[in-house]
């Protein structure tokens, strides 16, 4: 894969404890707001997205951006002041969608990639790191791919059940180096893994 420094890809998921990321009905309705609470804001100045999450996550950040004082869709409840803040780092932030199908967005920084090969040359180009915000498959395909450095949990005191798993489409095992735990507000854990 790549050599020298190159800039990291670090994805950051919110599981439950039996590694769902969504419950049956398509949302994780035991997230209470989607603020980023893995410290991603300081260490980016790029996100990447699958074409499955990015027309939601569009609209999500759209909605709190344009009427922040409104309950959101996803949580049902106005924007924490963190959710506020990430709506104003995705708005000055450059978003790439990894899709084959997806040709147009709403915001003027989303662009769009078509493979692998792309991402691998958007970590040598100068830069911050960039945050890989998910879906599922992307997140298991960028892993399987080699291309993610760290990955960043947040686990919630819950067992799902029902719904879809992180990790559902991984097909190789691979073997993760602890680098740091947290425990957070609410029962979460925040849980550091390096791919090496
Ligand atoms: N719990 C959390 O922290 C968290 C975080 C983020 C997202 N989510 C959830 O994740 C869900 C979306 O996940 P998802 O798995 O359905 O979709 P996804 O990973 O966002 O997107 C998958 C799509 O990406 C495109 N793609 C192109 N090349 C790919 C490759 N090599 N590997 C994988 N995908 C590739 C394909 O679209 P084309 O057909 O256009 O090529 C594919 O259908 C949302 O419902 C969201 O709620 C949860």
């Amino acid at each position: 894969m790549t050599t020298g420094k190159h800039r990291k890809l670090i994805a950051g998921m919110k599981i439950s404890v039996d590694g769902k990321m969504e419950g049956p009905e398509g949302s994780a309705d035991w997230v209470q707001a989607w603020s980023d609470d893995y410290g991603m804001m300081q260490q980016v100045d790029a996100c990447l997205l699958g074409a499955g999450m990015y027309p939601g996550y569009e609209r999500y950040w759209t909605a709190i951006q344009n009427e922040p004082d409104k309950p959101v869709w996803i949580t049902g409840a106005p924007p924490t002041p963190e959710e506020l803040e990430y709506a104003r780092f995705v708005a000055q932030t450059p978003h790439y969608v990894l899709s084959s199908t997806l040709t147009s967005a709403l915001w003027p920084r989303t662009s769009f990639v078509r493979g692998l090969e792309e991402i691998a040359a958007l970590k040598q180009q100068p830069g911050k790191d960039i945050y890989l915000v998910g879906g599922a498959r992307t997140t298991a395909s960028l892993i399987d791919a080699g291309l993610v450095d760290e990955l960043r949990l947040i686990v919630y005191p819950l067992i799902a059940g029902e719904g879809k798993a992180l990790f559902e489409t991984t097909e190789r095992r691979r073997g993760l180096e602890l680098r740091k735990v947290q425990q957070l507000q609410g029962g979460r854990v925040s849980l550091i893994y390096g791919l090496g």
